[in-house]
């Protein structure tokens, strides 16, 4: 299958790659899936990261959805990382949605919070733009999260939270420090994702919107990446919702 136009992209991120296929989106139609390979995308390994892009329309509109995402523990670099977010540019996509799984600094949040990203933080040490050709690389960062699908995602859901994501390199959790360190810098959620597709986004002029799904307290004793998808796969439905909503608007 070949990718033609689309209009939106949206990758899926950890133990969220199943919510098209779980009948819960009446409005998706899936046209055809392609594996990372076919599209010269970089594969990961890693369980709970399927690796397929899946085409589509929903509410009218061309969506290809990444199903998984490379990071930067595993490797990777920027470009690598951004490389799905170039693809779908070329194809024609001028709105990138993203989701991820993240952990909570905000101590009012709770396992199984959707968090609306209003701003992030890049403490990666990794940039996209780096050596870039383009003309002007000084990306303007005001905004980058668009208000615009934030009211539109709160219209939706009235008990969505929303915050500042902190993406970092990982892949090893938070120290109790750190997770200190976040709270005082003013991040509400952090995790290993996100910040480098949005850059990659907003230097090819693309609207952006990120929805963080909370799977754990921050730097808590039982953190563990099969408890992070385990709850990230129960609060799916809740998220395609808010997505299906988003894709309207969009
Ligand atoms: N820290 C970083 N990344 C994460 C976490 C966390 O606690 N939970 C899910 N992704």
């Amino acid at each position: 299958m070949k990718i033609g136009d689309i209009d939106i992209a949206l990758v899926l991120g950890s133990g969220l790659s199943e919510i098209l296929a779980s009948g819960a989106i009446p409005a998706w139609s899936e046209g055809g899936r392609i594996p990372f390979s076919e599209l010269k995308l970089p594969v990961a390994k890693l369980a709970g990261h399927a690796g397929e892009a899946v085409a589509g329309e929903w509410h009218g509109k061309r969506v290809l959805a990444f199903a998984g995402r490379v990071h930067g523990y595993q490797g990777f670099s920027a470009p690598e990382i951004t490389r799905s977010v170039a693809l779908a540019r070329a194809h024609g996509a001028s709105k990138l949605l993203l989701t991820n799984a993240a952990g909570a600094i905000n101590e009012q949040f709770r396992a199984g919070d959707l968090m609306l990203i209003s701003d992030h933080i890049n403490l990666t040490g990794l940039n996209p733009l780096l050596g870039s050709e383009l003309a002007d690389p000084f990306v303007n960062m005001t905004d980058a999260y668009s208000p615009r699908l934030r009211e539109a995602a709160r219209n939706i859901d009235a008990n969505v939270r929303e915050g500042v994501y902190a993406g970092l390199l990982g892949p090893n959790y938070e120290t109790a420090a750190e997770a200190r360190y976040l709270r005082t810098i003013g991040a509400d959620a952090v995790g290993m994702s996100t910040v480098l597709e949005t850059i990659a986004a907003r230097a090819a002029g693309m609207e952006v919107f990120g929805v963080s799904l909370i799977t754990n307290a921050v730097a808590a004793a039982d953190t563990s990446h099969a408890e992070v998808t385990a709850i990230a796969k129960q609060a799916a439905a809740r998220l395609a919702a808010l997505l299906d909503g988003v894709v309207a608007a969009a």
